[in-house]
């Protein structure tokens, strides 16, 4: 079966096109827009206008560079949630036109699921991980118990993405400011206390990022405060995860979203994992991002284990939960 997924949950407009093998995952085409904010944040009616415009071409750019023609797509899936509203509904809007037109079953899915099943249905030996999943605006560590994806921590304010871009907004730097803030950590050398804040298995990131500003206005070298927001951050992020791991008994670790790019981020939970024994896995960068492929994915998983959605059912959820989806498809 060939099912092409539609990701629109935040920043990112994705189409992905993939074919399920023996169990895996075959990934054919995965295309991605990013709405970039002029200055400021987020607008979720602009970046939906943004996915609107390019929504169409996508699709068509996506089945042509898969090598296949409409008629072989078997099924259409789409972000169900979590994620902002106009954004959702504009890929849900889409989806639901597509299955029409071609006539073929549509399936709507959870985001935070779909970065999970990614890793597990691309990567070779990844099984039944806990995932660290830190995006712009999630930061969960999720894990399978007792036939659902469980949420084990997550942040209790803003995502770990986000607590970077906001930091980077503050001294000036383009957005998406985590590949620049870890270029300028890389040259960092004196730690600055920052508050490290776990609360049971949640963090919280806002405390820190007020006390970074300090030291910014303060004048302390903006390599240290990188540096230190970098290993703060991430050293709170490994924590959870090595006691959900432990929690669990599980003894593999998966990072998912676009923190997962950060060096420092991987080399800490390397580390962590190989002490534990554990394996460790990254999905390639195309597939950690939000991406219409791991959509896709998920709703082919979700399809052959007998879910059917019909377009009256087809709704949106902004704050579909990981917890809430029935996992079917795995034991
Ligand atoms: P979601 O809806 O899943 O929250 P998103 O669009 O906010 O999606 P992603 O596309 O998964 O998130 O990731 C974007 C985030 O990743 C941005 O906050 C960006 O700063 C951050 N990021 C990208 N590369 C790096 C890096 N090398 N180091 C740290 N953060 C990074
Ligand atoms: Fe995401």
């Amino acid at each position: 079966m060939i099912c092409l997924g539609i990701e629109g949950t935040a920043h990112s407009i994705g189409v992905g096109v993939v074919k399920d093998v023996n169990g895996k995952c075959r990934v054919f085409s995965n295309l991605i827009k990013i709405y970039r904010p002029e200055q400021g944040g987020i607008h979720p009616r602009e970046a939906a206008n943004h996915h609107a415009i390019y929504l169409a071409d996508l699709i068509k750019e996506s089945v042509a560079k898969a090598g296949i023609d409409f008629t072989d797509v078997d099924l259409v899936s789409f972000s169900k949630g979590p994620g902002l509203g106009p954004c959702l509904r504009t890929a849900a809007t889409a989806a639901r036109a597509l299955s029409l037109t071609l006539n073929k079953p549509i399936i709507g899915v959870n985001h935070c699921v779909a970065h999970l099943e990614i890793g597990r249905g691309t990567l070779e030996d990844c099984n039944d991980p806990v995932l660290l999943y830190t995006s712009g605006a999630n930061t969960q560590v999720i894990a399978f118990a007792e036939g659902r994806y469980r949420v084990f921590g997550e942040t209790l304010d803003v995502g770990i993405g986000n607590c970077i871009d906001k930091f980077g907004r503050i001294v000036g730097i383009e957005f998406p400011c985590g590949p620049r803030i870890e270029e300028i950590a890389a040259k960092g050398k004196n730690y600055l206390e920052l508050p490290y804040s776990i609360k049971g298995m949640d963090i919280a990131f806002s405390g820190l990022l007020t006390v970074a500003e300090q030291y910014y206005k303060k004048g302390e070298r903006l390599e240290d405060i990188c540096y230190s927001i970098q290993e703060t951050t991430f050293a709170a992020l490994t924590e959870v995860t090595e006691r959900a791991m432990a929690h669990t008994e599980k003894d593999e670790v998966l990072l998912g979203g676009g923190v997962a790019a950060n060096k420092r981020l991987r080399g800490m939970v390397q580390i962590m994992a190989n002490e534990r024994g554990a394996s460790f896995f990254v999905p390639s960068k195309d597939l950690c991002i939000d991406n219409g492929a791991m959509i896709a994915w998920l709703g082919l998983l979700m399809h052959n284990s007998g879910i059917r959605m019909k377009i009256k059912n087809s709704l949106i959820n902004q704050r579909f939960r990981t917890d809430m989806v029935d996992v079917t498809w795995r034991d």
